[in-house]
């Protein structure tokens, strides 16, 4: 990734206060979607239920936690929160809707 401590690698640029704060929420963001694939390959792969029931838990808090860190960009980018809300192909995202939509890991 191009940001570590707090420097843009590419142009030497610091960066500090918020856009340091919003580059960190969008690596924790990727972060939380490389950790719920990776709980969901390992469910795939093994047998024994008590542990795919363990990490399902674990993924899904992941997933929670992928939920949370949308919201906090969204506070805080608003060019990013009017991209979520201009979203010309999000039909079928609310709650209700989705309810019924394939998810990561049913199991
Ligand atoms: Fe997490």
């Amino acid at each position: 990734m191009a940001y570590e401590n707090g420097e843009n690698k590419v142009s030497g640029y610091k960066t500090e206060g918020l856009e340091q704060f919003l580059i960190w929420v969008r690596e924790d963001i990727a972060g939380e979607i490389g950790a719920i694939d990776n709980y969901q390959y390992h469910i795939d792969s093994i047998d024994i239920p008590e542990i795919k029931e363990i990490l399902s838990h674990i993924r899904d808090d992941e997933k929670e936690h992928l939920a949370e860190l949308t919201n906090l960009l969204r506070r805080f980018d608003a060019t990013q929160n009017l991209k979520f809300e201009n979203d010309h192909f999000a039909g079928g995202t609310k709650s209700e809707e989705a309810a019924g939509g394939f998810t990561v890991g049913n199991a």
